[in-house]
């Protein structure tokens, strides 16, 4: 198996700014190797005696799901919060977070938090004696979802054996969280060429922008998505809000026939829950590429957890 990386031991994952270019390196090397135990569907104890707390305070099926997946892969074990309304901290008694944290300290090793309200991983881990994931907090400036990120980036890398030299268009909304932990993460470690298909009023905060210019991101915004498709080896469909399913404008809608002429080997991509931004026909075409990135969800996750626990 590959090397554990004692660098990230016992660190916090709140931004995908707490990661350098190695650490994502030594983080996509491991999920191979966990990628062959869940093939196997086979257990592992590598992480045995290690507790893992998730602690959601927004739906979650994925992110939970496969974190919680991937510590039960790695021979770990799970407390979980459940409805946030059934525990102190939900909003009837409304136990702060920093209190929270305090008490998680001596029941887990290693906290996955998903909240509201943005920054509030962080402000988990000033009290936490452990190290805490951000698994998504909020929505709008700030809001991130690094984990996402990670998984994203690799299913690119499975699928083209490099990430470098990648036209990526990101269509939908630009405040929702994963899309600025991608953008961050791009426009640190990788260059990839990216389109943007976004309204206006879900566009970035003009401090985002500026990180990104100041960050060197090759990226700009197309006025349509038909003639940027054409150009796109990845199509990532962003979602639209983060707070509530809406539907979404025709134009931004991604439908198998608006397919027809993208290059062969160009995927679709989508962190999902989609509500209707990509239409049930593109599921059976080639393209769709959206489950095989939720299933990646779970070596990702081991692998995070290994370098974080291990
Ligand atoms: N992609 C993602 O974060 O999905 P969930 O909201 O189901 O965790």
């Amino acid at each position: 198996m590959h090397t554990i990386t004692a660098s990230l031991k016992g660190r916090h994952l709140l931004s995908i700014r707490d990661l350098t270019t190695n650490d994502i390196k030594s983080i996509f090397s491991l999920s191979s190797d966990m990628e062959k135990i869940v093939r196997d569907r086979r257990c592992i104890d590598f992480l045995h005696g290690k507790i893992m707390a998730t602690i959601f305070f927004q739906p979650s099926t994925r992110t939970r799901l496969s974190f919680e997946s991937a510590m039960f892969r790695l021979g770990g074990s799970v407390l979980t919060f459940g409805n946030p309304e059934e525990t102190r901290a939900g909003a009837k008694w409304g136990e702060t977070l920093a209190d929270t944290a305090r008490v998680i300290n001596s029941y887990a090793d290693l906290v996955v938090i998903r909240h509201p309200k943005v920054g509030s991983a962080n402000s988990f881990a000033q009290y936490a004696d452990v190290p805490v994931i951000n698994g998504g907090d909020g929505e709008g400036p700030g809001s991130e979802h690094p984990t996402q990120a990670l998984i994203d980036l690799y299913t690119i890398s499975k699928v083209f054996g490099q990430i470098n030299g990648i036209t990526m268009l990101i269509v939908g909304g630009m405040q929702i969280r994963v899309g600025h932990s991608l953008l961050l993460a791009i426009a640190r470690f990788f260059n990839m060429r990216i389109l943007i298909y976004c309204p206006d009023s879900l566009w970035l905060s003009k401090d985002e922008e500026a990180e990104l210019r100041m960050l060197g991101l090759n990226y700009h915004r197309v006025e349509s998505m038909e003639e940027a498709l054409l150009e796109a080896d990845v199509i990532y469909h962003n979602g639209w809000k983060e707070s509530s399913p809406e539907p979404i404008p025709d134009e931004y809608r991604i439908t198998a026939a608006k397919l027809t002429r993208v290059p062969k080997h160009a995927i679709v991509m989508d962190a999902l829950p989609r509500t209707d931004e990509i239409a049930a026909d593109v599921d059976a075409t080639p393209y769709a590429c959206y489950f095989e990135q939720a299933s990646n969800g779970v070596p990702i996750r081991m692998a995070l957890l290994a370098h974080l626990l291990g």
